[in-house]
């Protein structure tokens, strides 16, 4: 599958890419995560050049949600929307691993897992405007400074989730970084495509959601829609 080219795309970021060289992706197995690498990725993992509708063989409105952890968002999203078709994207082995164990334990078969970099997954495996929600929940932080640039969220990024995005489609983002999420803001802004909308919807408590409560962090939620 060949996507159209992105009109008025800036440029990457100079320097290091965003996380994907600086965030861990090997980590260790546990003994399930890697029985559910060998044993489940090849039913639910696919290639970057994977041809949507027959990987899911059926139409259906997409999902897709970057940087799931252990999963148990993308779980949930799966079990309360079987009419969606979802997409997992992550660098974590472990993770992956945890998510191929749950998508079999929970009986699913409406995701699928791409493995790798998001960004540049985004570009080479969707087409423009195919996609009906992006969902990322609490990418790594980066907090100091001098590392924001390793930030998931940068102009380039959000481009791409707009170009991809079909009209009226919807980029739902939380992070318990207050700093973050100004940044979050300051970046959509300079996408005149999308337009901020209310969060309404439930979501399951991450990982890393618990984490920033426990710290007494405040937790944002910020959802934008691709302007009709
Ligand atoms: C802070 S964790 C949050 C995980 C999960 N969403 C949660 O809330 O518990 C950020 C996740 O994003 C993944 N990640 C970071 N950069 C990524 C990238 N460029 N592409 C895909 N996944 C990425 C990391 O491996 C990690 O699992």
């Amino acid at each position: 599958m060949k996507p159209e080219k992105i009109a008025e795309l800036p440029a990457p970021l100079s320097g290091p890419p965003p996380s994907s060289t600086r965030t861990r992706t090997r980590g260790r197995l546990t003994a399930s995560q890697r029985r559910s690498l060998e044993v489940f990725a090849a039913s639910w993992q696919v290639a970057s050049d994977v041809v949507w509708a027959s990987s899911f063989e059926r139409p259906a409105p997409m999902g897709v949600e970057i940087g799931f952890g252990m999963g148990p968002a993308l779980i949930e999203w799966a079990q309360t929307a079987p009419a969606m078709n979802l997409v997992g994207i992550e660098i974590y082995r472990p993770g992956i691993g945890a998510l191929l164990g749950s998508i079999e334990s929970a009986g699913l078969t409406n995701v699928r897992v791409l493995e790798g970099e998001a960004s540049g997954l985004l570009e080479t495996s969707f087409e423009a405007a195919s996609i009906d929600e992006i969902r990322i929940f609490f990418p790594d932080p980066w907090p100091k400074r001098k590392h924001h640039k390793r930030r998931l969220i940068q102009p380039h990024m959000v481009a791409v989730i707009a170009d991809r995005l079909k009209p009226g489609g919807r980029l739902w983002m939380a992070t318990d970084w207050a700093d973050y999420a100004q940044c979050m803001t300051r970046v959509v802004s300079g996408q005149s495509n999308l337009q901020a909308v209310d969060a309404t919807d439930h979501r399951v408590p991450t990982r890393y959601e618990s984490r920033g409560r426990r710290l007494g962090h405040r937790v944002f939620d910020l959802v934008y829609q691709r302007k009709v």
